[in-house]
């Protein structure tokens, strides 16, 4: 084999290797993010947030340093998925019993249009009584949901007056720093949720 024939072949060989691990380094990185594993080292959940509650009052993710804070997406029309993770959220609460006090349940809706102040206070008073329900415009819900990596999008369903929304329905334990702790899935028990929580105080 002529010299210059297998220097060819080295370099297309060496370079092929570079890429094949430099891609598999970027995917593994892109995964632990996605994820949000301790590997990642600083999880890209979460955020500052400035949104309004349901008895019309300005809060800001600041408030809740030196505190847990459980926090979950959805909105108020939805018929099954979001009351049954309030209620889990409220009886991982309750079980929690006096350590709960260090922690915040919040529900921040990605339907705005509907949920507004008024909506939302009649909506939380279903649920845990320290359950901070929150609101906002357009930008600044669309804001809050991109640092937690939540996706929200109308669907027409005129069973729901007009509209649904499909949206990831995930739980996140967020850190006395704000920072991300872990998440619970749909049909995490209330049980599971506080026993986790506890592990955290
Ligand atoms: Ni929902």
């Amino acid at each position: 084999m002529p010299q210059s024939r297998l220097a060819r072949i080295v370099t297309v060989v060496s370079l092929a290797l570079i890429l094949a691990i430099g891609g598999l380094l970027a995917w593994r990185l892109i995964e632990a993010r996605q994820t949000g594993s301790a590997s990642a080292g600083v999880a890209l959940i979460g955020g500052p947030f400035s949104l309004v509650d349901q008895n019309g009052k300005r809060r800001t993710d600041a408030e809740f340093r030196g505190q847990l804070m459980l926090v979950y997406f959805g909105f108020t029309f939805c018929p099954d998925l979001c009351p049954a993770t309030l209620q889990t959220m409220s009886k991982a609460m309750d079980a929690l019993g006096p350590a709960g006090a260090r922690v915040t349940p919040i529900f921040i809706t990605v339907d705005p249009a509907r949920d507004t102040v008024a909506q939302l206070h009649d909506y939380a008073a279903n649920f845990h009584p320290r359950l901070v329900a929150l609101t906002g415009s357009e930008a600044e819900i669309a804001a809050a949901s991109k640092a937690y990596r939540i996706y929200y999008q109308k669907v027409a369903d005129p069973a729901l007056n007009g509209y649904s929304l499909d949206h990831s329905s995930v739980v996140y334990l967020m850190g006395p720093d704000g920072s991300f702790l872990t998440h619970f899935s749909a049909g995490a028990t209330a049980e599971q949720m506080a026993e986790k929580i506890r592990s955290y105080l």
